[in-house]
């Protein structure tokens, strides 16, 4: 019986096989497998960091590099929804110090920080996010979003809010 605080669902668990078999070289598969965790638990603890180490058969220095390096990768409990706001060149031309301001007094927290609700936490990411034709943009939960207003980034955050509250 494991007494570890972390382990994979059993769906999860299928899907982690899954990500093993399509890498011809089991240790390429440690960014989807940390991907799949995060979304399991929210971010990655040193117990998920434990547990990956010992399905991955790495050693935990070697996860936990990656998980440092990576900002995708969460090391602290974050809000139900993430944004990551780019403030590299294309987007700086874009005004996206603007959709910094406008998301710090909306959501009331600075970049790093989750709201008092828990429901958003956010990041301004000072490296270009790889969609510059969108600019000024940011991702929700992964998704992207561009050519940004204040009024827009209100309507996004107003849909996912909506949404939750849909169920
Ligand atoms: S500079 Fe923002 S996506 Fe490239």
């Amino acid at each position: 019986m494991s007494t570890q605080a972390f382990e994979f669902t059993p769906e999860n668990l299928q899907e982690f096989r899954d990500i093993l078999s399509r890498y011809p070289e089991r240790r390429a598969a440690l960014l989807p497998t940390l991907h799949l965790a995060q979304e399991q638990n929210g971010h990655i603890s040193t117990e998920v960091e434990a547990y990956v180490a010992q399905i991955m058969e790495l050693p935990i220095v070697d996860v936990r590099e990656v998980v440092t390096f990576y900002s995708l990768y969460f090391r602290r409990p974050m809000g139900h929804h993430h944004i990551r706001v780019c403030m590299s060149i294309a987007c700086m031309l874009g005004d996206c110090e603007g959709i910094r301001n406008h998301l710090r007094t909306r959501l009331g927290v600075a970049p790093g920080g989750v709201t008092a609700d828990g429901k958003f936490s956010w990041e301004a990411i000072p490296d270009c996010l790889g969609a510059c034709e969108l600019a000024p943009m940011m991702q929700l939960d992964g998704e992207y979003y561009g050519n940004l207003t204040p009024e827009k980034v209100d309507e996004i955050l107003d849909t996912a809010d909506h949404a939750d509250k849909r169920g």
